[in-house]
Order: structure tokens, then sequence, then C-alpha cells
């Protein structure tokens, strides 16, 4: 069992195989986190967790309780207006305008296993058998109001899952926010480490110390962005990958979301993950109810690589389609840099024989197949075939790729709409726009009013055909821009600031329509590459399209910075042509791909135009690829963290569960004059078997991999600088253990 419940203390302690989470019910009647952090055994109190003394120049509960001071109290799920001037987790307005709420405990509920949520993604332990849930009700008896605290314990990922839920039982009331976790901590020595960027730059690691204050990172562009990552760590200061403690934040939401520190007068931390409250508000009429979306928690003292690994391992069990799971995912070959939206089918077919010689699996048409679409000005909402480009059909192409043997995959950008389309003549008023307001373009496009049920109905009529037309294996869904001018024409006045999540939320009807009609085709989702790379789109896509940037010598940063929240199979990475078309940088095809097969692998360039000596080599890449598939998809990854890896040489490593077989990479980014003898320490071996690498003669002990390292090979060959550049060189290490 995971969870104690000791009702004469009032204590719950939440276990997971390491870790412990203890709250209890606090004087006033709400509740006050105790601690969380490696596991503790189960005590019926713990003294020295919860004494309180007085303190001067504050608020007190009552004149005679003085030592409560709610300042200096960690609470769950905190208000703001009765002493505690932190960031609260919730505010909510009542019939009369004020916003003080005094909810008291009133009981609690127990159950094995996680149920999914009805209306958005969320975790799930479909068979009850290694996940307990907890809802620890509170009630505010003026509002009559109901607040449930969700806890899942997911015991064996050391994974705590949160959400809040509000029962209105009284007069309307307005929810001004809503977080979905609240984490008050004992101190604030901790880096706060993020994954931010920008378009074709994304989540690029940045470690900071805490500092008095708050500090948060954040969207309101509708979508959970390239710029900032609802995935965060906090981390002590000497903590690296190998070692330490840290404590991971994620959010199983795409939307408009806020992650907040904030460091207090005490120096102690308040974490809160949830919807962003700037654009946000929801009236809560009588007998209805609100659940936020689920923020998931993890801790550590292992070190960074295991913070990543349990996250990895609790996606794998309880978010992802299980479908997915541990399903291959095929090697594809993408359009869109070979030829952007200047193609036909007699200028593809070409590309995909070739394809199917070299031994990709699947070949997978971008954007401009559908209405007339020649550039981005034109025709979304149209998803019918432009028959110039394909006079048999979109169904005719699908069938001359099947007939192949390769699997075929289409591009969607289903939530958008052209002015020059069928559907806005059609519906003009289903783009989204402020009344008497200019509308702002991006890409020459605009967005879809996803909160109306019609348009959704539209959208999963015109896709479903398309996909039955196709014998569709996998769909690749993008975004490309973000919302402006947010107002849903069908809402009252009071119910604007619902506008965004409620677009997620179509958005996430749509998904759930379409993958469940369509069980077995694969979704990618992209938003001009990582715009909206989150848990929640994880739930129905398994995979997305990490970045627009496919230079290999970027992916590095990006690739990485990703590993730290999601794994290697959660993320498409391609071949592309050089000069690469976002840097202009010449990179060896060698270490394109090396970089590549640390994720979904891909192509996304002209293969025909490529010299025979090329194509061969992209023949053994996939040939490569397929005998390693699993490892890279299914092993566990490392960052290495080694007295040689640094901001010009990185590594990584991918190591089977049996640890009978590893790939390690080493990325140098430019080559150092006259260096060190250069060495390779490889992590996650068993010390006590024998490897060879390379498949070299030599044997080594695991030990030895590990300990001493393996000796590196200098790359200097002054004859042919182009051919085999010393920079941007990586090198492959394959390992096997000997019989
Ligand atoms: C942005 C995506 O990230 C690209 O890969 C490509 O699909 C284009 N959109 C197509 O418009």
């Amino acid at each position: 069992m995971s969870i104690h419940v000791n009702e004469k203390t009032g204590l719950f302690h939440l276990q997971t195989a390491h870790t412990s989470y203890i709250f209890r019910v606090l004087e006033n009647g709400e509740l006050g986190q105790v601690y969380y952090g490696a596991q503790l055994p189960v005590k019926d109190q713990y003294a020295n967790l919860t004494s309180m003394e007085e303190h001067d120049c504050t608020n007190t509960l009552t004149d005679e309780q003085t030592d409560f001071q709610l300042e200096l109290i960690k609470q769950e799920y905190a208000s703001l207006g009765k002493g505690d001037y932190r960031a609260p987790a919730y505010q909510i307005t009542g019939q009369n305008g004020s916003r003080i709420t005094e909810f008291a405990y009133a009981g609690y509920e127990l159950v094995d296993g996680k149920q999914r949520l009805a209306d958005q993604p969320s975790s799930f332990d479909d068979d009850h058998h290694d996940s307990q849930t907890l809802t620890v009700k509170l009630v505010d008896q003026l509002l009559k109001l109901e607040l449930h605290l969700n806890y899942t314990v997911f015991e064996g990922e050391d994974v705590i899952v949160r959400s809040a839920t509000f029962l209105n039982h009284g007069e309307p009331l307005f929810i001004n926010r809503a977080m979905s976790a609240e984490l008050d901590l004992p101190d604030a020595d901790y880096d706060f480490l993020q994954f931010a960027g920008s378009w074709a730059r994304e989540r690029h690691l940045h470690r900071n110390h805490l500092r008095p204050g708050s500090q948060s990172i954040e969207s309101v562009r509708a979508h959970s962005s390239h710029q900032e990552n609802p995935f965060f760590i906090l981390a002590r200061p000497h903590a690296d990958n190998n070692q330490g403690e840290a404590f991971g934040f994620n959010f199983i939401y795409s939307g408009n979301f806020k992650d907040e520190v904030e460091v207090d007068q005490f120096d102690t931390a308040r974490v809160l993950v949830g919807i962003n409250p700037l654009e946000f508000g929801w009236r809560l009429g009588n007998g209805q109810s609100f659940q936020t979306p689920e923020a998931v928690l993890t801790y550590t003292d292992q070190g960074l690589n295991a913070l990543s690994q349990q996250l990895g391992d609790f996606y794998d069990h309880h978010l992802l389609n299980p479908h997915f799971v541990n399903q291959e995912r095929p090697i594809l070959i993408n359009n869109w840099e070979a030829t952007f939206m200047d193609f036909t089918e007699d200028k593809l077919m070409p590309i995909v024989k070739r394809a199917k010689e070299l031994g990709i699996e699947m070949f997978v048409l971008d954007d401009g197949w559908f209405g007339h679409r020649d550039d981005d000005h034109s025709s979304l909402g149209d998803w019918f075939t432009d028959e110039k480009k394909f006079n048999q059909g979109i169904g005719g192409f699908a069938n001359r790729v099947h007939e192949l043997g390769l699997k075929f995959g289409l591009w969607f950008e289903p939530e958008m709409i052209s002015i020059d389309s069928k559907l806005y003549q059609a519906h003009p008023d289903w783009l989204i726009a402020t009344p008497g307001r200019k509308q702002t373009p991006a890409r020459h496009q605009f967005v879809l009013d996803m909160s109306r049920p019609e348009v959704v109905d539209y959208l999963v009529e015109k896709i479903s055909a398309v996909i039955s037309e196709t014998k569709l294996d996998y769909i690749k869904w993008d975004m490309n821009r973000s919302i402006t001018e947010m107002y849903g024409a069908t809402l009252p006045a009071d119910r604007q600031l619902e506008f965004a999540h409620r677009y997620i939320l179509g958005v996430y009807r749509l998904y759930d329509r379409l993958t469940k009609a369509f069980p077995k085709v694969l979704f990618e989702s992209c938003a001009s590459g990582g715009g909206r790379f989150d848990l929640g789109m994880m739930y129905y896509a398994p995979q997305a399209w990490a970045s627009d940037d496919t230079d290999a010598i970027e992916r590095i940063k990006i690739q990485e910075g990703t590993s730290y929240g999601y794994r290697p199979n959660m993320w498409g990475a391609h071949v592309s042509a050089v000069p690469n078309d976002q840097v202009a940088r010449l990179t060896s095809i060698d270490t394109r791909a090396k970089v590549a097969y640390f994720g979904d692998f891909g192509y996304e360039l002209d293969i025909t135009k490529l010299s025979a000596e090329e194509q061969e080599t992209i023949k053994h890449q996939v040939a490569f690829y397929k005998q390693y598939r699993p490892l890279f998809q299914f092993g566990t990854f490392y960052r290495l963290e080694t007295p040689d890896t640094n901001e010009n040489v990185h590594g990584w490593e991918v190591v089977a569960k049996d640890k009978r077989q590893a790939i390690g990479a080493r990325f140098q980014i430019l080559n150092g004059a006259n260096p060190a003898y250069i060495r390779y320490y490889f992590t996650g071996l068993d010390p006590q078997l024998t490897y060879r690498v390379n498949d070299d003669q030599e044997t080594y002990s695991g030990a030895e991999l590990m300990k001493a390292g393996y000796f590196v090979p200098r790359v200097m060959d002054r004859t042919q600088p182009e051919k085999a550049p010393a920079d941007f060189y990586a090198h492959l290490f394959v390992v096997k253990a000997v019989d």
C-alpha cells in the first residue's frame, strides 16, 4: 500500500518506492505540507516537521493561538487574504465580490488505480495494479463549495500526480485562478533548470540559482510554446546528471500555463504549476464542477539522469497510448525540406521509389497536397486533394506508395483556416476574432474556434474521410501560429476568460475522436516544430517533431535539453540536406545521422539528388538504425557527465534494460589543437560483464569502460577536410557483452 492515512493525527503519508510525500490537516482546517523527499518511515506524527513557534510582526490564527501563522506554514493549496501573502494556488470570487474562502477538511476517499479524466488528457492506471488515488475533500460552508485535492501515487516510477476539483453547491461563483499543484519547500537552495528558447531553438537548458521573489515560466499563446516548456527542475546546486537531489515538475496540458517559484522572506520556496491565471477565469454555476489539468511531480536523490528516467518510465506506463509504447516507430522520409510545396505526384514518385530501395519504411507527404495550396496564403481548412498535383486523388497516390511496400503519412493543420479557402466562404464566423477589432495574421492564416462543437464535427468528418481514402498510417498534426484576439463568439461576456481553456479542450476532443476512430494511425504532433511539445499532446500523439531546426549541431542542444523531461522516442529527428536550411551550416551526413539516431529517425531531403556514395551511406544508416532501433527507442538514455563533456563535447548513451548492449555517442563541436588523449567514459553498464566495442577484438570489463574510459582516436585528416571534417564530428561506440 502506498498511501497511509492516520485519521487520529490527520496525517497523510504518500509513499513511492523511494520517496515520501506527507501532508496534514492544519489547525485552521486546511491542509499543510509536511515533507517531500527521500522516503521516510511511516509514523503517527513528525513533531520535528510540524512544530510551530511564534514570530513577531505577522498575522495569527486567533488571539489565543499565536503560534499559528500562515506566512510561516507550508501549505498544500493556499489562498490569499488571510495572512499568507505568497502567490496563492487558487482564488474564487463569491456573489458579493469577496475573494476570501474558508475551506475545512471534510474527509477523504482512497481507491486503487487511477481513472482517466473524461474531457482532457491525464495519467491513468487502467489495470489498477500499481497506483493509488487519494481524494481529500474540503468544504467552504458559506459558499457551499467543495474542493477536492486529488493525488495519485505511482509507486514504481516515484511519481505523484496532482489536480484540484471545485464543485459548486451554492450560488454562482467565479474562479479567478485554479492551479493544479502547489509545493511549499522548507528552503530555497535550489537551481531552477528551465528549457527555453525560440522557434528553431527550442528547449535549451538554462540553469540559475533561485533568487528572492518570484520567478516563473509561462505561455499566453494558447499553446505551450517554443519559448518556455512547461517542464522544469529544481535541483540542489551540486546536483548533476549522476548524483544529487532534484524535483521534476511537468504538466499534462497544452495551453496557457504558468510554473512559478516564489522565494519568500524566510528563504522558503513555493512552487505552483497550473493554467496561467492570466487570460483565465471560469464561471461555476450551481451544480457545476471544474477540474484542473494534472501536474506531475517527481523527486530523486540520484541525479538528473535518474530523474529523466523515472519520468520516462511514468510516461510509458501511465501516460502514452499503450498501443504505441512498445511499438517500433517507422523510419520515415518527409518531403518538406525536399520540395516544400512545389511538388506533383510525378515529382514525388522518384523519391518514394528511391526511399524504398534504401530501406526507408514510410513516406510522409507534408504541407501543400490539398485545396489549391502552392504557398502559405491559401486552403487551410479545405481537406480535399489538389487534383492539379494528384490527378488520381490523394487516395490514388497513397495506393502507389502502399503498393511499393511503404507506409503512408500525411500532413494536416486541423486547427487553422485561410481566408482564401472554401471553408472560410462557407463559415467565416468559425474564425477566432474579437468583434469590432482587427485580426492579427501569422503566416497569412487564422485559427478556427475549436471550442465550437460544429467545428470539431466538421474536422472529424473531413479528416476521417481522407484517412479512410488513403488507408493512412501516420498523421503529422501541425499548428503554425499562436492565437490572438481570443474571443468565443458563442460564449457570453462573463465566460470570455474561459476561451483559451475551452479552445484546448476542443483540440483534445478532436484528438480523442480521431485516435479512437483510427487507433492504429500513429500521430506525430508538431507546432512549427517544437511549439507544442508537452504531455497533453503526448497523451494522444506519442511523438512530436522536436524542432524545425534540422541542423545536427543545433539539434544537439535541442535534443539534449528535451531529454531532461522527455524520452528520445517522444521526438522526431531527421537527416536533412546541407547547407542546412535553418543555419546554412555544413555537416557530414555521418554526423547528421548520428545525432538523429537518438530519436524517431528519418530523412527530410531529396535523396534522388544525392551522389551514389551518399545514397549508399543512407542505405547503411537505415540498416544500422533498424538493427539497433529497440535500443535507441526503448533503451535507457543517459546524458554523460564526465571529465570530457562540456559545452564543446556532448556525450549521450543508450543502454539496453539487460545491460548487454549499449551505444554511446561523442559529439565534438569544434576540433581542439593538440589535445590530451581523449577518453570516453561509459555509464549504466554492468561492471561485471565483459564487452567488445565496435566489434573490435579487444575486450573490456564494464568497470573498465565506466571508470577508466575508452580511448577515442583523434580525428584529423588533412587530405580530405571536406569529406571528413574534424569539426562537428560524431563518434559512435556500439558496445556488446561477450558471452
Ligand atoms: C511547420 C513544420 O514544423 C514543418 O515541418 C512543416 O510541416 C511546415 N510547417 C509545413 O507548413
